[in-house]
């Protein structure tokens, strides 16, 4: 029975896929924009991403803001970045790979690369980003300073979706990322999307500042927020992370923190030592809804174990976590020194009856052969890169 109910379910993500950027504009135009349909999911119904910058665990977590919002929710104590600098971390967490990517430049993924977008859209979840100091919605350069000041405050690193052709090229999509002052309209009017990704300005965020004045700006920005039932209700999970810890020679641990009523009452003030990574965030949402998967470092990655206790999904443990290290990218299209061929997505990866998304299958399944992605739990770094099949 699984198997005939999967094999239908796949004919019909086959058809529908084409079409359904356009029936999703289509549906936000009947509603007026006013509402979205909501999509039920598992272990929670929205989710809501905040990164913060550059922090070592050990800083963050003793960081008084962030004590005070760790009762109020659940640290995850074994969550690590996978690489250095920011951008290839951002360009993870919607991408399930960083495509060599070693420092902040612009980069352009190419339109053959999926992201999660297409993953929420095949079900028609909504989704949305909130940009600070973004200077106007679906912005695509590469930085915008306080006029006044000239500081830093929006940075195109920071904005993972608009580093992917498949958004920045599509005028419906960006129209998606939004500033970060229509957050609070959309709270007001009730619409906030089910995936939202929200970047903090180079100052709240700590990049420019310090973890005290990050922490401060958190707590203060999260705590009315959690208090309004358009944004946290029973059904949002709200996860407070960081893009990468300080000391580049050090394992790539960062604090993070899940809040909001999603979050099991049981665990509340507790801390997960489970081992995750920025693709656990991917792998959560995929086992939730029940998307199709990316076929990249999102397949093996550990769904969070409270989700996965609904999901049914397996939490697994790495043979030795000391020797988790994750500082340093392994070669790509985007490498600096060594570029490598683009690399190919998994499409025959299973997990947990979640197949890679039809749309990807099509693109790239003659190519499979060339594949490194098998189901990995900890992704790799420069200092173990995937070894690509000779003749590829
Ligand atoms: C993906 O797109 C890039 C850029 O257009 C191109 O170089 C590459 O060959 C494409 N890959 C596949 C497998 O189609
Ligand atoms: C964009 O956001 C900034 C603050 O984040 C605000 O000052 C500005 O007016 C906004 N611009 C638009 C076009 O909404
Ligand atoms: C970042 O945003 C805050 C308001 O949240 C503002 O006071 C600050 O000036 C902004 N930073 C820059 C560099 O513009
Ligand atoms: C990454 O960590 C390893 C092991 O601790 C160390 O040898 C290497 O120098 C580090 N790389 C960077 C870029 O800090």
């Amino acid at each position: 029975m699984r198997l005939i109910s999967s094999a239908l379910s796949l004919l019909a993500a086959l058809s529908t896929v084409q079409a359904s950027s356009e029936k999703n504009v289509a549906r936000d135009g009947a509603l007026g924009g006013l509402a979205n349909s909501i999509i039920k999911g598992k272990a929670f119904d929205r989710i809501i991403q905040i990164w913060l910058e550059n922090t070592d665990f050990g800083a963050a977590q003793v960081d008084p803001s962030l004590k005070a919002l760790a009762q109020k929710g659940l640290v995850l104590s074994n969550y690590f970045a996978v690489t250095h600098p920011s951008e290839p971390n951002y360009v993870s967490s919607v991408g399930g790979e960083y495509f060599g990517i070693n420092n902040d430049n612009l980069f352009n993924v190419p339109k053959n690369v999926s992201t999660v977008v297409d993953l929420l859209e095949d079900k028609g979840i909504s989704w949305g980003e909130y940009l600070e100091d973004m200077p106007s919605t679906g912005f695509t350069g590469f930085e915008f300073r306080n006029p006044k000041t000239g500081a830093n405050a929006y940075v195109r690193k920071h904005n993972p979706l608009v580093v992917f052709e498949s958004i920045s090229t599509n005028p419906s999509r960006l129209a998606k990322t939004k500033n970060f002052t229509l957050l609070y309209e959309d709270v007001a009017a009730n619409r906030l999307p089910q995936w939202v990704f929200i970047t903090p300005n180079m100052t709240n965020d700590a990049h420019d500042t310090n973890i005290a004045f990050g922490g401060k700006w958190t707590k203060q920005f999260l705590e009315p927020l959690l208090e309004n039932p358009n944004f946290n209700d029973e059904g949002t999970l709200v996860i407070v992370t960081f893009d990468e810890n300080d000391a580049s020679s050090q394992p790539n641990r960062v604090f993070t923190l899940l809040l909001g009523g999603a979050v099991p009452k049981s665990l509340l003030g507790k801390t997960d030592d489970n081992f995750y990574t920025h693709y656990s965030t991917i792998a959560s949402i995929e086992a939730n809804w029940d998307l199709h998967t990316l076929g990249r470092w999102d397949v093996g990655a550990n769904v969070f174990n409270f989700v996965a206790e609904k999901t049914g999904d397996l939490v697994r443990s790495p043979s030795n976590i000391k020797d988790v290290i994750l500082n340093k990218s392994y070669p790509g299209i985007f490498h600096s020194k060594t570029q490598v061929r683009q690399a190919v997505p998994n499409t025959k990866l299973v997990v947990n009856g979640r197949t890679v998304l039809p749309a990807i299958q099509d693109e790239w399944v003659s190519k499979v052969g060339c594949t490194v992605y098998s189901g990995q739990l900890v992704p790799p770094s420069a200092l173990n890169a995937p070894q690509i099949p000779s003749g590829c």
